[in-house]
């Protein structure tokens, strides 16, 4: 099967079964953490040991992270909040945190080395900046993440909304694959050639909360609110949660019309988030699967387990509510600057050639340099924005994916929509980060709100260092 059907696929495609085996894990990260008060909190990055559970056993890996664990810390706020975040490196090399997702001023985005220089061994950097926007989010390192991301520098961060929906308990589940040798050990492969030209480093273990087998306890007739975010480096998941009937509520942080999944997939793509709310309407001691099509397999990611008694407040089988939407500034489509994007290279594809370093080179010369992508012919253009921009103006970004490939393309510093794929018109949810299949033409529309460089790459993180990024330079006043 062609990688351009298998995406479309991953949409349409119907629970085939799974092999779920394995020993039961309880879940570590669904527990909530108490509200975090404003005042600054500490984060270190250091190298550590973590718990996986691959299957029937329980391994411990050597990882990075942040705050002991991976995921790290749950960092939770409410709407409205004002982060600060004390970050120590004690890693073995230079880092930086990134915030995906949220809109902070330039300076705090993370974006090592264009946004600040990386923070050394040993030295620190304050982030500090107002929580504008509510929603699911997440924290990552933004500096060789296609190692250090990989071995675990990810955690996620909840801003809450003034009005949160009722639900009886709020879950984050954290989707990762890991590339794991055969006595499970991490493989330390990190930036091969091969995965960077093809679809990246993708796993041989999936893991939910650090388990490959999940159980995850419901009580029978209560609602759950159920905060997914893929920290995968490539992977592509879609989900499937035969049995139960949940309800999207918000895509990467920001709120949608309610929906209901039906028998659709849900797709998560590198770095993309998903709210949902689900009602535990299966009979006190039922067992039902969290399952996920990749590109390449059909994956059992979790159990959820209901407990011999019902449960809950009764919400189960009301109306979902829509959420408050963030406020943005609105597009002015009428009068939006266009951008051009094409997307070329990698394995299979057509690019003979691409500019780097202000010179033209071949691809010979290209992969020696570890470069194998290219956006509008340029390879990994830090060099040079892809486009000045002025705040408040509107732009549409035409990105054409002329690759073998899907690829998740991610924006930093606001959000944008979808306005037309593959011919159609499509009225978008505001995300940060969408996923195109091969040959798929996308339009996005954004409103350049804060000055700054801010980047613009595909969050498949090899994909990225080989090639597929670019920024955009914004002058001018927050708009
Ligand atoms: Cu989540 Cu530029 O990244
Ligand atoms: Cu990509």
């Amino acid at each position: 099967m062609t990688i351009k059907t298998a995406v479309a696929d991953l949409t349409r495609r119907r629970f085939l079964g799974c092999t779920a085996a394995g020993a039961a894990l309880v879940a570590s990260y669904p527990a909530l953490a108490a509200p975090q008060a404003p005042p600054a909190r500490p984060l270190v990055a250091a190298a550590g040991r973590q718990a996986l559970a691959f299957g029937t056993a329980t391994h411990l890996v050597d990882t990075w992270n942040y705050g002991g664990a991976v995921p790290g810390p749950l960092l939770r706020y409410s709407v409205g909040d004002r982060l600060r975040v004390d970050f120590e490196n004690r890693l073995p090399e230079p880092t930086s945190v990134h915030w995906h997702g949220l809109r902070p001023p330039n300076a705090m985005d993370g974006a090592a080395p264009l946004t600040q220089p990386p923070v050394q061994p040993g030295a620190r950097m304050t982030y500090e900046f107002d929580l504008t926007d509510a929603g699911t989010y997440w924290y990552h390192t933004h500096f060789r993440g296609w190692n250090q991301q990989d071995r675990g520098l990810y955690g996620v961060l909840i801003v809450d909304e003034r009005n949160p929906p009722q639900v009886d308990r709020d879950l984050v589940l954290v989707i990762d694959d890991w590339v794991v040798t055969r006595d499970f050990t991490l493989d330390t492969s990190f930036g091969d050639m091969h995965s960077a030209a093809h679809a990246g480093r993708l796993g041989n273990v999936a893991t939910v909360n650090n388990s490959s087998d999940l159980a995850i306890g419901l009580s029978a007739g209560e609602r759950v609110r159920l905060r997914l975010v893929n920290v995968a480096n490539a992977q592509i998941f879609a989900l499937k949660f035969p049995g139960h009937a949940p309800v999207l509520i918000a895509e990467d942080g920001n709120p949608v019309t309610p929906r209901p999944l039906g028998d659709e997939h849900l797709v998560l793509g590198p770095g993309q988030r998903a709210d949902l709310i689900l009602d535990a309407t299966a009979e006190p001691g039922a067992t039902l699967q969290l399952d996920a099509d990749t590109l390449t397999d059909q994956l059992h990611l979790a159990r959820f387990v209901y407990g011999d008694a019902p449960g809950g407040s009764g919400l189960a089988g009301r109306p979902v509510a829509p959420l408050e939407p963030n406020a943005r500034p609105t597009p002015d489509l009428a009068n939006a600057r266009r951008i051009p994007l094409t997307m070329e290279g990698g394995a299979m594809g057509r690019m003979s050639g691409a500019m780097m370093g202000g010179r033209m080179m071949g691809m010979r010369e290209l992969v020696a340099a570890g470069r194998v992508w290219a956006f509008n012919g340029v390879a990994g253009g830090m060099e040079a924005p892809l486009a000045t921009l002025k705040t408040g103006e509107t732009v549409v970004v035409d990105m054409v994916n002329a690759t073998a490939f899907p690829h998740a393309m991610h924006l930093h510093g606001t959000h944008f929509r979808e306005i037309e794929r593959n011919g159609s018109q499509v009225d978008g949810a505001w995300r940060d980060t969408t996923v195109m299949a091969p040959e798929d033409r996308v339009s996005v529309v954004f409103v350049a709100e804060q000055p700054g460089k801010w980047m613009f790459h595909c969050h498949m993180i090899e994909h990225q260092s080989a090639g597929m990024m670019a920024y955009v330079e914004i002058e001018g006043e927050r708009a």
